[in-house]
């Protein structure tokens, strides 16, 4: 069996990665722009490095430098918009998945109307988009938010912040929907228990004594009611509106065939697909909630919840897959970093110079598993290596992105060929970024190469790397020619 026709192939960015300009427009402060340059992160505590406290946003709000805080510069997106989806077209992209920055268009998140600018700064993408029939696949929420809910609310940890996100995702119904059928809520709503602030604007020391853990997975469930009403209300505004859930597929393994390994590696998978469950079959799954119950996290459920769940399930399953994840009941084992987690080492992989472990058998067995679990339309959404480039005589000579991206692309076949059914695929991120967990610049994910380096230095300059033409041809043949 081949791609269908329709094939949605091209690549994933978000605003806080690649639009910089943070101060313009009428742009309100996100979380997203106080996220400090860090390029040393601990495997062995890779979840308290992202935490923020009040201290640390103080700081950032009296500092203006986009030295400090790149993803307040990104890579100029903002001003480069046209040249860059004109590369994009040149690739022959079918799809960009992109998301709008909430502050663009509420820079508070509490104003009772839009910014224009922020509208006409997207309005003006999706006409560049349309230009070259590109479809667009929008993300509502990745990994920014206004810093204003993060204080005043600290984030999703209160209901208010359901109410401001159906506002802003009403708005954006409203004035992008004739050009926007495919819609995202939430970018990798399962992180929000891996990096609270990032997504969902929690700060430690904002929560009330020994309530951080239940501000987790209350503002949890505040992103799942959200997104389960800004599904109602898509498909109230916007005719033949699909719209997806996002989640991060964390394929994991076991290091061994000891059952208490095994075990361990189906805990951690069934923790991962839960959050795909409840957007799935609109309910916490059981085991889910008996685990709520063990770790006495007690969720704020208001009566309406479970029907608002059930009643305004998604259309497709959309996720990101850079890697699989290993585990073990022996603490001893090395660990190695991936994707908002780390895991042990798994030896029968390569690894990318961040230490994430390459794997393209699983990604079929994703796809499978997803497929199997759901028998919904899959989309994969970021897929793609983070390395460090070097330009020669004005060339950069990519071949092991070329290579990770052959392999994952063969096993994605493979999948269709199974019966997997896929909607699209959107590598991350067909042009060099601030990276999410780093905020480097340096590690590049992109077919095009920028120059700017990690402390903002660079001309900006777009260059065409080797991947550029190799993904070219293989949008052209329909993924036939790898
Ligand atoms: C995903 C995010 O988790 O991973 C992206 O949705 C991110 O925003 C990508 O860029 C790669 O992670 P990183 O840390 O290498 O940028």
């Amino acid at each position: 069996m081949q791609l269908r026709d329709d094939f949605l192939w091209g690549g994933a960015i978000s605003a806080n990665q690649v639009e910089g300009a943070w101060n313009e427009g009428g742009k309100g402060m996100s979380v997203a722009d106080i996220k400090r340059y860090k390029p040393n992160l601990d495997v062995e505590d890779y979840a308290g490095q992202h935490q923020i406290d009040s201290k640390m946003i103080k700081e950032a709000i009296a500092n203006e430098s986009t030295k400090f805080y790149p993803k307040r510069r990104g890579i100029d997106f903002y001003h480069n918009y046209k040249s860059d989806i004109a590369l994009f077209a040149e690739m022959g992209f079918k799809a960009l998945r992109f998301s709008i920055a909430w502050t663009r268009i509420f820079p508070t998140g509490e104003e009772n109307e839009p910014n224009q600018a922020g509208i006409d700064y997207y309005l003006a993408i999706l006409k560049e988009l349309q230009k070259y029939k590109i479809e667009p696949i929008v993300t509502l929420s990745h990994y920014e938010m206004p810093l204003q809910l993060s204080l005043k609310y600290n984030g999703w940890a209160d209901r208010k912040l359901v109410e401001l996100f159906l506002r802003f995702s009403k708005i954006c119904f409203e004035q992008f929907g004739d050009y926007v059928k495919y819609w995202l809520t939430f970018n990798e709503i399962d992180s929000v228990s891996r990096h609270p602030f990032i997504t969902a604007g929690i700060v430690e020391d904002q929560s009330a004594k020994g309530e951080y853990k239940n501000d987790i997975y209350q503002a949890l469930h505040h992103q799942y009611i959200a997104a389960a009403l800004a599904a109602q209300k898509c498909r109230q505004v916007v005719s033949d509106c699909k719209i997806g859930a996002m989640i991060t597929k964390l394929t994991t393994y076991p290091h061994t065939c000891k059952p208490e390994d095994v075990e361990l590696a189906l805990q951690s998978n069934l923790a991962n697909l839960a959050h795909a469950d409840i957007q799935i079959k609109g309910e916490y799954p059981e085991l889910y909630k008996k685990y709520l119950i063990k770790e006495k996290i007690d969720i704020k459920f208001k009566e309406a919840d479970k029907q608002i769940l059930k009643e305004n399930t998604v259309d497709f399953l959309s996720f990101s897959y850079y890697m699989s994840r290993t585990v073990s009941s022996d603490s001893s084992k090395e660990k190695t970093a991936g994707n908002t987690m780390t895991g042990v080492k798994n030896p029968y992989l390569e690894s990318t110079d961040w230490g994430w472990q390459i794997d393209p058998v699983g990604l079929k067995i994703s796809l499978l598993e997803l497929y199997d679990r759901y028998q919904i339309p899959l989309m994969i959404v970021e897929n793609g290596m983070g390395a460090k480039d070097t330009v020669e005589a004005g060339k950069i000579h990519d071949n092991y992105r070329i290579d990770y991206f052959r392999e994952h692309l063969r096993e994605m076949k493979k999948a269709v060929e199974m019966g997997v059914e896929l909607l699209g695929y959107t590598s991350w991120a067909p042009i060099d970024c601030i990276s999410v967990s780093t905020s480097q610049m340096s590690k590049r994910y992109g077919f095009i190469y920028v120059d700017q380096d990690d402390q903002g230095i660079g001309s900006l300059k777009r260059l065409k790397k080797d991947s550029f033409n190799w993904y070219k041809k293989v949008i052209a043949s329909n993924g036939e020619n790898l």
